[in-house]
């Protein structure tokens, strides 16, 4: 394949991993400087320039890109989408996951473990979200830090009021999170691609530092995962619309509990950790998608004859719940299984004795009208209209 790697720091131990992984395999490979583009909107089609020319034709582009140029980054990857070049991160999943609150808040709405966390704006509502996220010690966090700056821990309430204050006063947006103590300056690091974590390290705050980033000094180790973890992090990607992320989890009382969703995750850590060839990995799954993309059979309904192909979920109240295909009904109103998700395992062909759960998401063929009548109605919310007397 012929892959751009669209980065800033060609000389960067990940990027010249990267680009070492995919020639080692024969693949065409070009680190492209993200600021180096022109975005091209005159013509019909989209396009892009390349240091003032047309660009080369690419299969795939591989972004990484800093936090410094987000907002030019985002757009030459979405060029790139238009063009219908692959990227494993998409401009959306890129945005996602790099703000913590709007990472945060999608995260929050899927059954993810995640710290209790709360965004104020105005002073005189800062003592009431300390309290909501259980009081003092909090951490209060820039929304666009990395490396551990903006990462503050405050032991106090006045001490966190005046912290938050004197961000504010400068402009600066704060999230304020619970402090998990039971984590003790210690953080896993997984990373994803695709659907599978390839590799896995805990890192471990120097001294009495709470924050447990190698740029501040932290150590790491080279671990095997726990499944709980594991899941927890392919879905945090997956909600996130990464194929390719760093997933930093907290140990809590209850389990792993989502911190952040790195879209272009540091790769020699963990790969001097694990000694694996994480670059290799990532390099094989985007040559993959390219020679087997995913359809996307949901854009292939068959309106003209009635029928085609939908997900279903099976809600916990549903009256699939507990009952196998062959009892499910499905088969009666003409409605095939094709694939079966269940968190992060996939069922190609489901048998009929397969037993189905509360969450299962349920891809299938068959005639819309009937899988229509399936798909819950959307939950409404917000104040109900009273009817008038009289
Ligand atoms: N709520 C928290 N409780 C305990 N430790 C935390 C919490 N949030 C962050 N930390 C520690 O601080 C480090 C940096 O926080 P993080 O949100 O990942 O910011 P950054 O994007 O700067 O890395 C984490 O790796 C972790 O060790
Ligand atoms: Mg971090």
């Amino acid at each position: 394949m012929k892959l751009a790697i669209l980065s800033r720091s060609p000389h960067s131990y990940s990027t010249s991993r990267l680009k070492e992984a995919a020639l080692e395999r024969g693949h065409y490979c070009k680190v492209l400087n993200t600021l180096r583009f022109a975005i091209d909107l005159s013509g019909n089609s989209p396009d892009l320039q390349f240091r003032g020319k047309s660009l080369s034709y690419y299969d795939a582009v591989l972004p990484r890109i800093g936090t410094s140029i987000g907002y030019f980054g985002t757009a030459v990857v979405r060029q790139f989408e238009q063009m219908d070049v692959y990227t494993p991160n998409t401009a959306n999943g890129i945005s996602n996951s790099r703000d913590k609150l709007r990472a945060t808040q999608i995260l929050s709405r899927h059954d993810i473990g995640i710290p209790a966390t709360t965004f104020v704006r105005d002073i005189k509502d800062i003592k009431a979200a300390i309290a909501r996220v259980g009081g003092v010690p909090v951490v209060i966090k820039l929304l666009e830090g990395t490396q551990g700056i903006g990462v503050i821990l405050a032991p106090e309430l006045k001490i966190a009021e005046a912290i938050i204050e004197t961000l504010q006063s400068t402009k600066q947006n704060v999230l304020v999170q619970k402090f998990i103590a039971e984590s003790k300056g210690r953080d896993i690091r997984a990373l994803v691609v695709g659907d599978r974590v390839v590799g896995a390290i805990r890192r471990m705050a120097k001294g009495d530092e709470f924050r447990s980033n190698v740029h501040r000094g932290g150590s790491t180790e080279a671990i095997k995962l726990d499944p709980a973890y594991e899941r927890t992090a392919v879905r945090a990607a997956q909600i996130m619309g990464l194929k390719v992320a760093g997933v930093d989890m907290l140990e809590g009382d209850e389990g792993p509990l989502v911190m952040e969703v790195n879209s272009s995750p540091g790769l020699e850590g963990i790969e001097k950790a694990t000694g694996l060839d994480i670059a290799g990995s990532i390099i094989d799954y985007i040559a993959n998608q390219v020679d087997f993309p995913e359809l996307d059979v949901r854009q292939r309904l068959s309106i003209s004859t009635g029928y085609g192909v939908a997900e279903l979920l099976v809600k916990e109240d549903s009256h699939l719940v507990g009952k196998s295909i062959a009892d499910s009904g499905l088969k009666e109103n003409d409605i095939t299984i094709l694939t079966l998700h269940r968190e992060t395992e996939v069922f190609p062909n489901p048998r009929d004795d397969k037993v189905l759960e509360s969450h299962d998401r349920l891809l299938c063929f068959g005639r819309l009208e009937s899988m229509r009548s399936m798909i819950p109605k959307r939950r409404k919310k917000g104040p109900k209209i009273k009817k008038l007397h009289g």
